[in-house]
């Protein structure tokens, strides 16, 4: 199936036009950052230059009465940092809150050209994003935005993760999508006060082998929506993010989590801390083992169809996709 972005005519007279051209980016983090806060918007040029996304967060985190600060603290980091081909993101307050029509409207007037993504907390239902989607029409061809403003969907409720395939499908302006955990726990009623990452009491015993002490396996609490969010992704072309990692010092369980969610299809996580900046980076490029072995693969198979044996395992049109994959992103990194 084509992405729906090849079919995608803008509706609003002078709205941009082509979502098909817009270039594949490596976006390994998104990296938050509180406009709001004098000293990191300061920063944010050094900042730029170490991340694949700088996303300035306005929603959850930012304290009510910092919101209007917070949204001229983006506005004045957009027009005055050089981001260079670094994405510049903000992640705006939910659709029924009190400040978001003021954030949709204000950024997209004042820095819409800078802008790439806007990330949609607590989307329900392709409802949110068809309002959105018609909004930044309006606003793009009022103030003659040049490039199409991309949304990024957070799936954060039960109702989203029920209506992930819809949302994911809801318009050709749709970037991808991320998990949030926090949120998402929260909604579902789980007995659990964390942002992401496993919890030592979700594991299954091993089988009792006479007196021995039975070994605790534990789980990966994030399992079930991951797979289900890469497949609503993957099947319209858009792409699947791993979201926050609460627990700053536990270095080796973020990149386990980000693992997982690397393997089974995301292409990066956000990074909430600059400690989370390289072991993003590093779980989302590639290990270079396994595009060695991929790249055996395609060079052993040029047509990419037949079977073929290597280091003793067979490889057919299958596995040569499957290198593919390895072997493209391996390209973007190093691009
Ligand atoms: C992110 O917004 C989350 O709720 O995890
Ligand atoms: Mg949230």
């Amino acid at each position: 199936m084509k992405s729906p972005r090849a079919f995608f005519k803008p509706l609003a007279i002078g709205a941009p036009e082509p979502y098909r051209d817009l270039p594949v980016r490596l976006e390994r983090m998104i990296h938050f950052v509180p406009p709001h806060n004098d000293k990191v918007r300061a920063k944010v040029g050094e900042l730029a230059a170490k991340v694949d996304v700088v996303l300035g967060n306005l929603e959850d985190a930012v304290p009510a009465d910092q919101k209007l600060n917070a949204r001229r603290g983006f506005i004045e980091m957009a027009k005055t940092v050089d981001f260079g081909s670094t994405g510049l993101w903000t992640r705006i307050n939910c659709l029924n809150s009190p400040w978001v029509l003021d954030d949709i409207t204000e950024i997209v007037a004042e820095v819409g050209d800078k802008l790439d993504v806007i990330m949609l907390p607590k989307v329900e239902g392709p409802w949110d994003v068809h309002y959105l989607d018609q909004l930044l029409a309006q606003l793009e061809a009022r103030h003659g935005v040049k490039k199409p403003i991309l949304i990024h969907a957070i799936l954060e409720t039960a109702e989203g993760v029920k209506n992930v395939d819809q949302i994911a499908a809801a318009s050709p302006r749709m970037h991808g999508m991320s998990l949030g955990p926090a949120d998402l726990a929260a909604s579902r009623g789980m007995k659990t006060t964390r942002v992401g990452g496993g919890h030592p009491d979700y594991a299954v015993l091993a089988d009792a082998a006479g007196d021995a002490p039975r070994a605790a396996f534990q789980q990966d609490l994030w399992h079930y929506t991951v797979a289900k969010m890469v497949d609503a992704c993957q099947s319209v072309g858009i792409k699947a993010f791993y979201g926050p990692f609460g627990d700053f010092s536990d270095a080796a369980a973020c990149e386990a989590q980000f693992r997982n969610a690397f393997l089974m299809g995301c292409l990066g996580a956000w990074s909430l801390h600059p400690t989370q900046i390289d072991i993003a980076k590093r779980v989302f490029s590639p290990d270079p083992n396994e595009v060695a072995f991929a790249k055996k693969i395609l060079d052993a198979m040029p047509d990419g169809t037949g079977a073929v044996m290597i280091d003793g395992k067979m490889q057919d049109d299958a596995t040569w996709k499957q290198a593919k994959v390895i072997v493209d992103l391996a390209k973007l990194v190093a691009s």
